[in-house]
């Protein structure tokens, strides 16, 4: 057994498999962070650099990095003790797309963050991608009405595969409409039926990774979308979960 983790790394049981919970472990934001507050989740934080900048940039919300490589938690570990280990983030070494819907109440997240996800780029290999339907299935009834789902990728395939995906969710809908392509020229090739507008600018609040220097040096381009969730379906009884939501 290694040395105790540290406050900030949530460590549920484990079901079946290492990176997912035992059934019924939940997690509810306002016990872990001991208020209720805008909850952003980065899923696949890497070693941290986004998710550890934003909890120290926005004191007012609470963030959950999600990221199952172990050697990219203990790189975040080391980060958050070195920027005094801000109260507002919290460290999940699980699989997002098990742990996250079995885990975390509907509509409970208020900014989701995709960031240069692995992107798989032989055809045989597109199916572990993970904007994928199981994915999307798993993580979008997690979307409080409202929210924003941020996506990044150096990869323009993967950028075209994300649009397909995403823009065929009913419950989502694309933040700049008229947002056009990035500009330049790219080292990957471009689907011919590549989306013309749709595309968002920069995210001021997403810092530049390593991932995102490397597709920069090999001359790809960086393709950023952004999502809102729109309003949640009606609870069967009539009433709608948003109304519940409000008499807590
Ligand atoms: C290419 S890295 C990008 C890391 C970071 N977003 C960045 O921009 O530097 C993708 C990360 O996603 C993580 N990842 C992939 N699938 C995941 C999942 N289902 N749950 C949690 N993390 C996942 C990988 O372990 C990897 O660290």
């Amino acid at each position: 057994m290694g040395p105790p983790l540290p406050r900030y790394v949530i460590d549920p049981p484990r079901g079946h498999r290492d990176t997912l919970p035992a059934a019924g472990t939940r997690l509810e934001p306002a016990e872990i962070f001991g208020r209720r507050a805008e909850l952003v989740v980065e899923v696949g934080s890497g070693t941290g650099e986004n998710i550890v900048a934003a909890a120290l940039e926005h004191p007012e919300r609470d963030h959950l990095g999600v990221e199952v490589y172990l050697p990219g938690l203990a790189q975040t570990l080391s980060r958050v003790e070195r920027c005094g280990s801000p109260d507002n983030l919290r460290m999940l070494p699980l699989d997002a797309q098990g742990a996250l819907p079995a885990m975390l109440p509907e509509g409970s997240i208020d900014e989701l963050w995709v960031y240069f996800a692995d992107p798989w780029p032989k055809q045989r290999h597109h199916k572990r991608r993970l904007i994928n339907p199981p994915f999307l299935d798993a993580v979008l009834p997690l979307l409080a009405e409202g929210a924003v789902f941020r996506l990044a990728t150096d990869w323009a395939q993967y950028a075209h595969h994300m649009r397909s995906q995403l823009d065929a969710r009913p419950e989502l809908t694309l933040l700049h409409p008229s947002g056009p392509r990035p500009q330049g020229r790219s080292s990957d090739a471009i689907p011919p039926d590549m989306a013309a507008t749709g595309w968002a600018p920069r995210f001021e609040g997403r810092v530049k990774t390593g991932f995102e220097s490397k597709g920069r040096a090999a001359g790809r381009l960086i393709w950023d979308l952004a999502y809102t969730r729109g309003p949640r379906p009606p609870a069967p009884d009539g009433t709608s979960d948003i109304e519940e939501s409000t008499e807590q």
